[in-house]
């Protein structure tokens, strides 16, 4: 059954999350500063104070296209690796788009076309969001501008392709079409790009025309609040308690969607699973990124988020897991980091994509990149099982197929891909900058 609310965590925390702040006078953003970006409606949900939101029969009416999605036990898997543990992974990549997006780009289109927005821009990074929503969109009528960072947008020519069919207009980021992509150009005409400079350029764009908003695939309230489809949907269809839960994180919202339900019931104590985010060793901003105000984007256009960041002008190296290539991480996942609701771990992206094809051999779905992150993570959970003897049952979230990635896939399997390693210069480099 698709669930027919989406749930908000943030009353049922111990302590509330800190405010977002107006850079310019420091004090909390009110919901006349973000109308320029983003519909009253979703400005409402992303302050919300209800458990509870109605999910509206419109969206509902798009989303039984590829919702329930499938919970499935990965016993060739498990055989596998001689492990005890039984793993169980949500798949989202049987949306139109091919990954969890479409859960929020859906409403977030439903509701801007409802308030008479004529056309969204955004910023993609894999390319998953951008197509997500371009599909979303099409669905009621919006038009649709995409800036793509530059290292997907060569990495990934066919994701580009899949947005124009949906009648998106692509560009790639920096590009010279906004101040804030050729100011970066300028400096660095080579910039392989970032998600927080592709933001940047959206925002500009969203906030110049007046029936133009903005739309964020990852990192707010409301965003995570949609996700919620997910975990919602695992509770009733896992047969059994979760032992461990992982999930992998870029702003934190396919992670968010798939535990946060499995944290109410903890917070209830009727279950007691660990909880584990993935991220990529290349922009690890909760293992390595301060907890403190900085923007959600380079050019700091955006409000100031209390969030785990490297740094709003930190740019990651050019790793395949486009999407999780972003300085900063959901201030409300950071809140809850912060209380020990759950914990983090970073892996790179060799091991990663060992962790995918090993997935796709034995289970047959080549998951994205992003995913794979979480997969390495559960596998060797599975194999530390296998060492401890415990049966454990982990869940995972496998958030996209990597139909698109096939490239990145080719440079693995002919040992050409590499792993970068991150100095700790870069990240004090790009901290020096956090406004004060
Ligand atoms: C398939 C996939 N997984 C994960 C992510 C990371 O985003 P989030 O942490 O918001 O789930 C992305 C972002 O583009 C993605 O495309």
């Amino acid at each position: 059954m698709i669930p027919s609310h989406w749930y908000n965590i943030v009353p049922d925390l111990p302590a509330p999350p800190p405010p977002p702040l107006h850079p310019a006078t420091r004090r909390p953003v009110g919901p006349g500063d973000l109308a320029p970006l983003f519909p009253m409606e979703l400005i409402g949900q992303e302050v919300s104070g209800e458990r509870f939101v109605a999910i509206p029969e419109e969206v509902l009416d798009v989303y039984r296209l590829w919702r329930p999605t499938p919970l499935l036990r990965a016993r060739r898997l498990e055989k596998a690796l001689g492990t005890p543990a039984r793993i169980y992974y949500k798949y989202e990549g049987g949306s139109p788009a091919g990954s969890h997006k479409p859960n929020t780009a859906v409403p977030q289109a439903y509701y801007n076309a409802r308030e008479g927005v004529r056309k969204l821009t955004t910023e993609t990074g894999a390319g998953q969001w951008g197509s997500a929503l371009a599909f979303a969109c099409a669905q009621f009528g919006l038009e649709c501008e995409v800036w793509m960072v530059r290292a997907s947008y060569d990495q990934k020519p066919y994701r580009r392709s899949l947005m124009r069919v949906y009648g998106a207009t692509v560009h790639a980021s920096p590009s010279t079409v906004t101040k804030a992509g050729a100011r970066v150009l300028a400096d660095a005409p080579d910039s392989t790009g970032s998600l927080g400079i592709a933001i940047s350029e959206a925002v500009e764009v969203a906030g110049a025309g007046e029936d133009v908003r903005y739309a964020l695939g990852s990192v707010l309230n409301h965003v995570l609040l949609h996700q919620t489809v997910i975990g919602e949907e695992a509770l009733a269809q896992l047969g059994e308690a979760p032992d461990v839960i992982i999930g992998c994180t870029g702003g934190g919202s396919n992670f968010a969607g798939l535990v946060f339900p499995f944290l109410r019931e903890k917070l209830a104590g009727r279950i007691d699973p660990v909880i584990r985010a993935v991220e990529p060793a290349a922009c690890p901003s909760f293992t390595r990124g301060v907890y403190a105000y900085d923007f959600g984007d380079t050019a700091g256009f955006t409000p100031l988020l209390k969030m785990h960041t490297l740094g709003h002008d930190f740019v990651p190296d050019p790793i395949h897991a486009g999407g999780l290539r972003y300085h900063g991480m959901s201030p409300l996942l950071s809140h809850m980091y912060e209380l020990g609701m759950f914990e983090a771990v970073s892996r790179s992206q060799i091991e990663c994509f060992e962790a995918g094809v090993r997935f796709a051999r034995t289970e047959g779905i080549v998951p994205a990149p992003e995913p794979t992150h979480a997969l390495a993570e559960t596998i060797a959970e599975a194999l530390r099982c296998k060492e401890s003897g415990e049966a454990k049952v982990i869940l995972t979230a496998l958030c996209g197929h990597g139909h698109f990635d096939l490239a990145a896939y080719d440079r693995y399997l002919s040992g050409a891909m590499e792993d970068f390693a991150l100095p700790q210069e870069r990240i004090d480099e790009a901290l020096a900058r956090l406004p004060g």
